[in-house]
């Protein structure tokens, strides 16, 4: 099962989010032209090649992902690869390493390796930010099933963020909020194509239920925070 659907047109690849996302991004880590970034599960690279864009990067980051878009960004150099694998191999040092909303899809067993060798790649000043869903405080809109899934999904991810704080001595920041506006109709769209990894899993009778509660649950344009944890790890 993969995630084909997660910045497809919505809220996430949208300008005005990558534009609110990066320009937070930028305030967390020291980035000029000749800095070097890479993104872990980049998806369709937007949020990557627009940040590369607005440095005015020397050298195009890297995303690596294991689902490869014919829609990617141009701008980056993307590799259709699992992180762990790349990891391994690769020999570049790098001054900033996204991780965001894809370390709760990695194996328990292979968290641990991912960030020790990201962190043995960072340059001295450099930094990896993973990004979360806030465990405790999101907002998004779900039906009984996808709540029920989501708090459970949460409560492993919050488990997860606590073992990394203290293993490699990592440091929660202030989060990034974002204020979405999506009409129930294209919400509607986004939950039937699986757009977020605890929907991966549901039979289409479920959505199908989950779409009824939703129609009747939310009225025609929908309001909330999308909310998400930062955790920065130094070298
Ligand atoms: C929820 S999406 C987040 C995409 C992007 N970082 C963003 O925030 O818009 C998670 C991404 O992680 C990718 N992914 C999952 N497991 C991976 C792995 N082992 N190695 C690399 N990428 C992976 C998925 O294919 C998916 O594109």
């Amino acid at each position: 099962m993969s995630l084909k659907n997660w910045d497809n047109k919505t809220w996430l690849s949208s300008n005005s989010y990558i534009k609110s996302f990066n320009k937070f991004l930028t305030k967390q880590v020291e980035l000029n032209k000749n800095s070097k970034i890479l993104d872990i599960g980049c998806g369709r690279g937007k949020i990557l090649g627009s940040l590369s864009q607005k440095l005015s990067l020397k050298k195009k980051p890297i995303g690596i992902d294991i689902e490869k878009h014919k829609d990617r960004d141009k701008r980056i150099i993307f590799k259709k690869i699992d992180a762990l694998r790349f990891l391994k191999r690769n020999k570049k040092t790098f001054d900033l390493i996204l991780i965001k909303q894809t370390i709760h899809l990695f194996k328990v067993k292979d968290i641990k390796n991912t960030l020790k060798l990201s962190k043995s790649l960072l340059n001295p000043n450099g930094k990896i930010l993973i990004f979360t869903l806030d465990p405790i405080n999101n907002e998004i809109p779900t039906f009984s099933a996808m709540k029920k899934k989501l708090k459970k999904a949460l409560k492993r991810d919050k488990k997860i963020i606590q073992s990394i704080s203290f293993l490699f001595k990592g440091k929660l920041i202030k989060g990034f909020s974002y204020k979405v506006k999506i009409s129930r109709e294209r919400y509607m769209e986004m939950v039937n194509s699986k757009y977020i990894s605890v929907l991966l899993g549901m039979s289409q009778k479920t959505i199908f239920r989950g779409l009824d509660e939703i129609k009747s649950k939310f009225k025609k344009q929908i309001f909330f925070k999308d909310k998400l944890i930062c955790l920065v790890l130094k070298k």
